[in-house]
């Protein structure tokens, strides 16, 4: 089979869309599609192109899975527990393709790019019509059509050109938007199975990610995420290189009032350049989600993350003296195999010493097909536990004093959501700072200036200033 091209035209040409639309409105008039994505933001920006996709073709979307015709589960592999609970969740739903034989099931994403997947899938959950992995989402429409006539699990983990530029996403939120600027990763840290499941590094041209900004930010959008594995390393294979913080510079100057963040940095490649671009940005957050994953060097080699904590804690300097709230946020690995007690303090000395915003802790999980899945292992269950409620206890300790530094300060607030506290909202300051506040559910989506009042553990707490 040929190679896919990038337009929307070659995804889902009219001939498809109408070969497509003659098998499901044959019986109905409205067909509906279930779409759940698991995982991380660009799995979840997947997604939203997944739902534009069969929107396109004619699908009314519906978070009512009973009512779905098609059922759609957009996976993560990261952790053993990710994919345990796509299996239990895939084993809930098979009473709904007994109920009804015709609805189609739809496993795709990062499990589904696994090598052992598919032979798996077919033993346990045969139910499964389609399955396809993250570089074939391409051929979605196809898979769907060779279904309605006839083929039996169809099935394609192949490497297509998967920018898919032209598929207009059907995004989940009015006024903030994921825009994916890179896929895969090169770097293949030994504890990951990210590499594997998308591939190598393939940057979006500049010119298409401006135009999808620009055309979000007039749509009223105020809160813009640039997304890729490791947006650092953003352009390097395009035909005329670039950088990210030249992108990143490019999108600050969009005119309009919205903020701009991205995911996720790799602290190897976090150049001066890119910091002061931040530092001196209009529009780009004082925050930097910068995964450490250990603060000991023999860890950090043998995970293969190829920096220093010396070199981790000069970017945090660099950052900090030119401005002390810079907000700083991490990923850390606990019980890396045979990870010793020395090499664990080395964490918990290191995140003393950053004082970070916010933190996302992990057990390490062994992944199939890893290099760490080689490892030797002597660190018990029962240590990494006892060490993961060190690390929190710890992180806790710090938030809550941390945050006490906002109390009576004025923070700008993009109010997101709707408080579990009845009457209460959530948003996030320009540097992600979580806050919650008193306020008219009318005012999510709106940037509000909030006094704080309040430090706790995960957020701290204001009120509205009036008269803005
Ligand atoms: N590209 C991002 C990370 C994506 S995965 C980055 O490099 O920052 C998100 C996080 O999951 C990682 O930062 C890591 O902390 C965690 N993670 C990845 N593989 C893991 C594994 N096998 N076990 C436990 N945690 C893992
Ligand atoms: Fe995984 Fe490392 Fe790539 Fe992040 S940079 S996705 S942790 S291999
Ligand atoms: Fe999971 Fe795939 Fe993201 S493995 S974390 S959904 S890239």
């Amino acid at each position: 089979m040929g190679k896919q091209t990038n337009s929307c035209v070659s995804i889902l040409s009219k001939e498809v869309q109408e070969a497509l639309q003659a098998y499901i409105f044959a019986q109905k008039d409205t067909v509906y599609a279930y779409v759940h994505s698991f995982g991380c933001q660009l799995n979840v920006s997947d997604g939203e192109r997944i739902r534009g996709i069969l929107t396109a073709i004619g699908y009314t979307m519906t978070e009512d899975v009973a009512k779905a015709d098609l059922v759609l589960l957009n996976t993560c592999a990261v952790r053993e527990s990710a994919e345990d609970h796509v299996y239990g969740v895939l084993g809930n739903l098979k009473q709904y393709k007994q109920a009804h034989p015709e609805r189609i099931f739809v496993l795709c994403g990062c499990m589904a790019s696994e090598k052992h997947t598919p032979a798996y899938v077919r033993k346990h959950y045969p139910f499964v019509d389609i399955l396809f992995g993250t570089a074939a989402l391409s051929q979605f429409p196809r898979l769907l059509l060779e279904h309605f006539q006839g083929q039996k699990f169809g099935c394609d983990a192949n490497e297509y050109d998967a920018m898919y530029e032209g598929i207009v996403p059907a995004r989940a939120h009015p006024f903030k938007a994921a825009v994916p600027v890179m896929f895969g990763c090169n770097n293949f840290c030994t504890y990951c199975i990210v590499p594997y499941v998308r591939g190598r590094e393939r940057s979006r041209k500049p010119e298409r990610i401006i135009e999808e900004v620009e055309a979000l930010v007039k749509a009223g959008y105020k809160e813009i995420m640039l997304l890729g594995q490791n947006v650092n390393s953003y352009g390097k294979d395009l035909e005329q290189p670039m950088t990210f913080a030249q992108l990143l510079r490019r999108i600050d100057a969009i005119e309009g009032d919205f903020v701009v963040r991205f995911l996720s940095s790799h602290p190897k490649d976090a150049t001066p350049e890119l910091l002061d671009v931040i530092l001196s940005g209009k529009k780009i957050g004082h925050h930097l989600h910068l995964p450490v994953q250990s603060g000991s060097d023999s860890v950090l080699a043998r995970m293969n993350r190829r920096y220093t904590v010396e070199s981790y804690q000069k970017i945090v300097s660099y950052l900090r003296t030119r401005n002390p709230d810079f907000s700083l946020t991490t990923d850390i690995i606990v019980g890396f195999p045979n990870e010793t007690e020395s090499e664990f303090q080395g964490t918990l000395d290191l995140v003393q010493q950053v004082q970070y915003d916010n933190m996302y802790t992990f057990i390490y999980s062994k992944r199939r097909g890893t290099k760490a899945a080689e490892m030797e292992d002597h660190t018990t269950d029962a240590e990494k536990r006892q060490r993961m409620e060190r690390l929190l206890t710890l992180q806790r300790e710090i938030a809550a004093r941390h945050n006490q530094r906002f109390v009576g300060r004025t923070l700008r607030v993009l109010f997101e959501s709707e408080s579990k506290r009845d009457g209460y909202l959530i948003g996030k300051d320009n540097a992600f700072i979580i806050v919650e506040c008193q306020a008219d559910p009318s005012l999510i989506g709106t940037f509000q200036n909030v006094r704080i009042t309040k430090a706790r553990n995960w957020a701290v707490e204001g009120e509205l200033v009036k008269g803005e």
